[in-house]
């Protein structure tokens, strides 16, 4: 079977290496080529020691890259945005991890972003990269952005919610706790083990960008409000979720059960947890580490009519990499669990 050729652009990053280690055991996938200015000509598992003996690939520079199939851009955001053309004249296909093409609305876009869109007019040519919200345009598109980890894990968590107008449009409040990684490798002053370990740190309160995300996947053209705020806590991977939405109707928690079975009953990569005993009774981020699943819990609460929705993922699998390389299977058609089929790892 002919495999698919693709190449890493920014793959001594976190989500670069996280697509390498999946995409090196991926039984349709050759990997071409990888890039990185700063370790030009070095050994990937220089850089990423999980890969030793996974593969002898060294790294290119970016001017060096040659055609393929597909590219992958893992790079920070504001460039791809500005080296498309250069991009598609290398791979008739791209799926872009950064936040550069993900909001379809330029003044969106300006917004949140704080500065105009370098290339507006490419905005629309990306489909969006949750796969359970866009299968079907995703089996036919060329350009895909990958979702936002915090928006992710949010979208999916509340999707089925305001799909089915369940709650009430201005009263959702997400609050969102996230690890380090989500951050890239670039060191920086939060980053120093002794500002960073132990962490609860406020980073994001009000105004993160990936809000914009949600706002365009889940109001549904509706005027909606989405209150998000984000904290910093002591983990490397992961990523949880708790959502606070009103019921508009006072619905019990086996209506609930229903809502979130006919959403995800048949997704692959979704599982509803909500347990009456024992210690895993709701998502733990940790539970996920390394694996492609997005965990949904929710409970209702009985002296009012809030539903707290708990949504939990690896940031560089569902959040990143995972959740690209299942939007690349349904691009070419492949199974959309090839190369993601494994549960995480109990205890860790
Ligand atoms: N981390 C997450 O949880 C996560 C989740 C979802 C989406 N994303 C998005 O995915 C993209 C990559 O994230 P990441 O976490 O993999 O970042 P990262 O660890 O910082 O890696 C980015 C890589 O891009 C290369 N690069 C090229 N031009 C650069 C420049 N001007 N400045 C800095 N680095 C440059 C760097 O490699 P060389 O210097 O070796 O070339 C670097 O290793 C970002 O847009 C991010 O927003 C990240």
């Amino acid at each position: 079977m002919t495999k698919v050729k693709v190449s890493i652009v920014g793959a001594s990053g976190y989500t670069g290496g996280e697509l390498l280690r999946l995409l090196l055991f991926h039984p349709n996938v050759e990997v071409k080529q990888v890039t990185s200015e700063s370790y030009t000509g070095k050994f990937v598992h220089k850089i990423h020691p999980n890969l030793r003996k996974s593969t002898m690939m060294k790294f290119v520079s970016a001017s060096e890259l040659e055609t393929c199939d597909l590219l992958f851009l893992s790079l920070p955001h504001n460039n791809s945005q500005n080296q498309i053309d250069e991009y598609k004249k290398l791979a008739p296909k791209i799926i872009d991890l950064s936040a550069d093409f993900r909001l379809k609305n330029a003044h969106e876009y300006e917004k949140w972003y704080g500065h105009k869109h370098a290339r507006p007019e490419l905005l629309n040519e990306f489909v969006y990269g949750i796969p359970e919200l866009h299968r079907e345009e995703m089996k036919k598109a060329n350009y895909i952005s990958s979702a936002g980890c915090n928006a992710t894990a949010s979208i999916l968590g509340l999707y089925p919610l305001f799909k089915n107008n369940l709650v009430e449009e201005d009263r959702t409040v997400i609050e969102v706790k996230v690890g380090s990684s989500e951050g890239g490798n670039k060191v920086n002053e939060g980053s120093h083990h002794p500002e960073r370990s132990g962490v609860v740190r406020s980073y994001q309160p009000t105004q993160h960008r990936h809000t914009a995300e949600m706002l365009q996947e889940i109001s549904f053209g509706k005027k909606i409000q989405i209150h998000f705020s984000a904290t910093a806590i002591d983990m490397v991977r992961g990523l949880l979720a708790t959502c606070h939405v009103f019921l508009k109707e006072n619905l019990q928690e086996k209506d609930i059960w229903k809502v979130y079975r006919d959403a995800y009953g048949n997704e692959p990569f979704i599982r509803i947890v909500k347990e009456n005993e024992g210690i895993f009774r709701y998502p733990e981020p940790k539970l996920l580490i390394g694996t492609n699943y997005c965990d949904i819990g929710f409970k209702k609460d009985d002296f009012s009519n809030r539903l707290v929705v708990i949504s939990a993922i690896d940031n560089l699998m569902k959040g990143a990499a995972g959740q690209a390389v299942q939007a690349f299977n349904l691009m070419y058609g492949f199974d959309e669990r090839t190369g993601l089929e494994f549960p995480g790892l109990h205890p860790i």
